[in-house]
């Protein structure tokens, strides 16, 4: 019976220290900006955008209103070099597609979505390999997100157009480019 016992604890053991290890870890290397107004957001979106590697995936949590859309929108823009380029909501269509010259970006929006292995029949998987996926309302992902990604919470801040950012890698990948961002975000 106490062995059994054991056996159970020791195997438990090893999981559970490791999600609290990996908690800590990503507590650690979070950042958090306050921003006044949207130009902040933007100006975070585009400091991102200089960072982009093929198979980002970016996930961008906040109720409505916050500026998901409008951080996306910006970020790319930057990307495109054309802060005129057209950046409809994917609310209907789910993902909206850009080909951009170095990289292109598939920016979802799931709140429509029901099931996660939906999103399979939007090829997601070629945007997590070879592209910078941006999701809103990434919760929808369910056990298919990635491990490697980079969470950003958009809050409310003191007044009406501030916002309090936070960043928070999960993977090496991200946690190295996030300590080496310079400078104010
Ligand atoms: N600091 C800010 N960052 C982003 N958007 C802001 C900010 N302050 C005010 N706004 C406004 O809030 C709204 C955000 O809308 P949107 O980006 O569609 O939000 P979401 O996608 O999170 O629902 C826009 O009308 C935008 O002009
Ligand atoms: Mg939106």
């Amino acid at each position: 019976m106490s062995g059994v016992t054991k056996t159970l604890r020791r195997r438990g053991a090893t999981p559970y220290k490791k999600h609290w290890t990996d908690a800590i870890r990503r507590a650690e290397m979070e950042k958090t900006v306050d921003i006044a107004n949207q130009d902040g957001t933007e100006a975070l979106a585009a400091k991102l955008a200089t960072m982009a590697q093929a198979g980002d995936v970016i996930l961008l949590h906040g109720t409505l209103g916050m500026g998901k859309s409008a951080f996306c929108r910006a970020y790319i823009r930057a990307l495109a070099g054309n802060p005129d380029e057209e950046v409809p909501s994917p609310t209907f269509t789910l993902v909206q597609i850009y080909e951009l010259d170095p990289l292109p970006v598939w920016h979802f929006d799931l709140y429509r979505l029901s099931d996660p292995e939906e999103t399979l029949e939007l090829d997601i998987e070629d945007a997590f390999h070879d592209a910078v996926s941006l999701i809103e309302w990434p919760d929808r992902l369910g056990y298919l997100t990635p491990k490697d990604h980079l969470d950003i919470h958009i809050e409310p801040g003191p007044t009406h157009d501030a916002r309090r950012i936070r960043l928070s890698p999960s993977g090496a990948g991200w946690q190295a480019r996030l300590a080496k961002m310079a400078g104010p975000l």
